[in-house]
Formats: structure tokens, sequence, C-alpha cells
């Protein structure tokens, strides 16, 4: 597959590509990826090159730039407990080159922080689904958050989940750095700015309520009609067309 893909295509494509995300966290890191013109796409944690796939499709749409995917392919400690010994880059490297994405895609087979103290471009877009451990969360924000360019997007996978919910919350949400946060399924993003506004702020704070309100709500067991009512009202405000305001 050559030349650049529909959403619809790539929803295709990563069918029998194994992982974890959904097709809308798919679409998201798409839109945000062809949006990304302030420098490189980087993703923290690639396993079998799902999410790289969606991200370098998304570039190829739009502004053609790399795409780093940063792992050790030896698995999360999740993984090894639940797989043994886990060594997954021949497949990342199949899935890629079936995909058509390997002149875009260039892997680095290493832990994140070590990966962050060599990098030199400036990032666009950056995608963290490494460990998910609050201490290695947190030590991929500190990495890679001053490598990221002013008006570049931060996107953290699993946020309804301990680590990575707290690293958002902590560093995003209520950061003075962030604006425009939003959430699509449990996936967080925002734009890094050198300072926001106050504005920002009480946007921001609203945004982690209702993610919050979310998260309870997604534990009670709602008729289906409301809870797909209610996805639709959430997606529009604080989705990717409400929360940064494209297409
Ligand atoms: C949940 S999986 C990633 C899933 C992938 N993003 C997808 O959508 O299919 C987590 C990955 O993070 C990798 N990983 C674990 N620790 C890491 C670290 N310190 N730096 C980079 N990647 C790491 C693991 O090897 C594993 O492949």
């Amino acid at each position: 597959v050559k030349g650049s893909l529909g959403v619809s295509d790539v929803r295709k494509l990563v069918e029998k590509v194994d992982g974890w995300l959904t097709d809308s966290e798919g679409e998201l890191l798409y839109r945000l990826a062809k949006d990304c013109n302030k420098g490189v796409i980087v993703e923290i944690g690639s396993w079998k090159g799902k999410s790289t796939i969606w991200l370098s499709a998304g570039s190829k749409a739009g502004n053609k730039v790399k795409v780093y995917a940063v792992d050790p392919h030896t698995g999360s400690e999740e993984h090894k407990e639940a797989y043994g010994k886990v060594w997954t880059f021949e497949e990342f490297k199949k899935n890629i080159k079936n995909a058509g994405m390997d002149d875009i895609v260039i892997p680095l087979v290493k832990e994140s922080v070590p990966a962050a103290a060599e990098f030199k471009e400036p990032v666009g877009l950056i995608f963290v689904d490494g460990a998910h451990d609050y201490e290695s969360v947190k030590k991929d924000f500190k990495a890679w958050y001053p490598k990221v360019a002013d008006g570049g997007i931060m996107v953290f996978h699993d946020t309804f989940f301990d680590g990575p919910k707290r690293v958002v919350e902590e560093s995003v949400f209520k950061s003075g750095n962030f604006r425009k946060a939003g959430f699509v399924g449990i996936t967080t993003f925002a734009e890094k700015v050198a300072a926001n506004t106050r504005a920002d702020r009480a946007r921001n704070k609203l945004t982690l309520l209702v993610k919050n309100s979310c998260q309870r709500l997604s534990g009670l067991n709602l008729p289906k009609p409301v809870r797909t009512a209610s996805k639709k009202v959430l997606a529009s405000l604080f989705g990717l067309k409400g929360a940064l305001g494209k297409k």
C-alpha cells in the first residue's frame, strides 16, 4: 500500500494488527498526525505497530513528517507476566512494511528516557503509550516534554488507569503550559504552550471534571441509548472537534 490513506482505509489496515487502541483513538492519532507541522512525530511504546500505522498514515496524508517509534520491543511488566519472554520487533517491522509505512517510520529500539537524551529534533506530536506505572509515565513526561515545540501536542493512552491518569492530572490538566485538553476513549491530549491563560486553565479543569465523571459513569450500567447519546455530546464538546477546534 503506497500513497495517502483515508481513515476508513487505515481502519481496515489495522484490523488484524494486535494491540489495544480503539478505532476512535486511532482516528484521533491520524487527525493529529495529519495536522502536525511543528516538528516530527514520536511514539513511546509501539508494540506491534497499530498506533504507529495510524500516526504514520495521518502524517502521510498531511505534512509527511517522520514518525520515530521508540520501543525496546521487550514488552512492559504486564506483557512479560502474560506472555513470558517478549520480542515484538520482527512483527512490528512486518506490520509497518505491509501497511506501506516503512518509508516514514524510524524505529528506535531502546527505552524512552535514553532515546530522549539523544533526540535532537523538535517534536510536533508525541504519543505516550510505554510502561504504564506512575514512575515510568512521569519519567517519560519529564524526558520528552522539553523536546515538544510550543503548539505541539502531547497525547497519553490509558489515562483512565492509575499511572497515566495521575500524570495527566498533575502535569497536563493542572499545568500552566497546556491548553485545549481533550479526550477520546481513554486517550488524553493537549497542546503545549509557553504559558496558558486563566480561560485555558478553567477549560482544562472543566474537561478534567467531565473526564472523571465519564469514568464514573462508565462504571454504571446505563441503558445503551443513554450511553450513545451522552458519548456523542461529550465527543462534540471535549473530543478533537471541541477541544482543538479542528474539522
Ligand atoms: C501498551 S504497549 C503499546 C501499544 C501500542 N501503542 C499500540 O497501540 O498497539 C506498551 C509498549 O511499551 C513498551 N515499553 C515498555 N517500557 C518502555 C520504555 N521505557 N520505553 C519505551 N517503550 C517501552 C513495551 O515494550 C510495549 O511494546
